[in-house]
C-alpha cells in the first residue's frame, strides 16, 4: 500500500559502530523518498551519498544482505524498535498511519557486531552443531528410498523448515543474552526437526541430552516473545513444549534401561 501522507525526503537515524568492542552512535542522513523502497534501497541510497544532515561526509554504512526476498535472514535488524528482515521492510508501510516519518535503524543486540547494522549470527550455527541439527547419512551411494512420511507429519514438519536463521526470536527473547548459554527457540525447534524425521531420528538422544544440559530446553522462560516475531510463523512456543515431553520421555527411558 502506497503511504498517503509520503514526504520528499525523510530522515534515517542510524545507530553506528565501527568495529567489535567500539563504542555506538548514531548518524542520521536524509534520504528521497521513492514508492514501493525498502529499507536496503534507503541503505543503498545512504550509501551513495554518505553525508549526514549535518552536512558532514562519513564512512558508508555496512549492513549484511543476501537473497533480498527473506530466504537467507542475513539481513535483519531492528526497524523503529522491531526485529525483522530489511529486505522485506518496505518504508510506505512503516509511514502508514504513521505521524512520526523518521526511521530509526540499529543492529541486532543480541549479537556481536561485527561494523554498524552487521552482526556475526555464528551463535546460532555453532548451536546447530551441538545438536547434530542434521539428517546423517553413511555414505554418498545410493542407499534407495527413504523412510516414507505421512502428509500430516510432512505438513508439521515443513513448517519448522522454513527457518531462516534470522535471529528475530533470539533477539526478543528474555532469557537469550550476550553472555550466558541458552541456545534459543530457534535451536529448539530445529532438534524437534530432526528429531521426528525418521532418519535424523537415529541421533535424537543425544540432541535430547545436549538441550536437557545448561543452555538447554529448560532454561525457557515461556514468555512467548519468540513466536510473536518469528517472520515465518513457526510454531516455536509448541516445538519447545514437544521438545520438553521429548526430553521427559528420554530420561524416564534412561532411568529404566541404564542407558545413557
Ligand atoms: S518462550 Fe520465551 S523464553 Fe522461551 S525461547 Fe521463546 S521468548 Fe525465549
Ligand atoms: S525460528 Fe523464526 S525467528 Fe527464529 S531464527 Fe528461525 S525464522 Fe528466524
Ligand atoms: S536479504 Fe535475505 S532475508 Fe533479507
Amino acid at each position: 500500500m502506497i503511504a498517503s501522507n509520503k514526504p520528499e525526503k525523510f530522515t534515517v537515524r542510524i545507530k553506528r559502530q565501527d568495529g567489535k568492542d567500539q563504542p555506538s552512535y548514531w548518524q542520521s542522513f536524509e534520504v528521497p523518498y521513492t514508492a514501493n523502497q525498502n529499507i536496503i534501497t534507503v541503505l543503498q541510497q545512504v550509501a551513495a551519498n554518505p553525508v549526514t544532515t549535518d552536512g558532514k561526509r562519513v564512512t558508508p554504512v555496512a549492513w549484511d544482505c543476501g537473497c533480498l526476498e527473506e530466504v537467507c535472514g542475513a539481513c535483519t535488524m531492528v526497524i523503529n524498535g522491531k526485529v525483522r528482515q530489511s529486505c522485506s521492510c518496505l518504508v510506505d508501510e512503516l509511514f502508514t498511519g504513521a505521524t512520526n516519518q523518521t526511521i530509526s535503524i540499529e543492529p541486532m543486540s543480541k549479537f556481536p557486531v561485527v561494523r554498524d547494522l552487521f552482526v556475526d549470527r555464528q551463535r546460532m550455527f555453532d548451536n546447530l552443531k551441538k545438536i547434530q541439527g542434521w539428517v546423517p547419512i553413511d555414505s554418498t551411494a545410493d542407499l534407495g528410498p527413504g523412510p516414507r512420511e505421512t502428509q500430516d507429519e510432512q505438513h508439521d514438519r515443513y513448517a519448522i523448515s522454513r527457518c531462516m536463521t534470522c535471529g528475530c526470536c533470539l533477539e526478543a527473547c528474555p532469557q537469550f543474552t550476550k553472555d550466558n548459554d541458552f541456545v534459543g527457540a530457534q535451536v529448539i525447534a530445529q532438534a524437534l526437526y530432526f528429531n521426528e524425521h525418521p532418519t535424523g531420528a537415529q541421533l535424537k538422544g543425544e540432541r535430547l541430552d545436549v538441550l536437557m544440559g545448561p543452555g538447554g530446553v529448560t532454561d525457557c522462560g515461556n514468555a512467548q516473545n519468540c513466536v510473536k516475531v518469528c517472520p515465518k510463523d513457526i510454531p516455536l512456543t509448541e516445538a519447545i513444549a514437544k521438545v520438553g515431553r521429548q526430553a521427559t520421555v528420554h530420561v524416564v527411558k534412561q532411568f529404566f534401561t541404564g542407558k545413557k
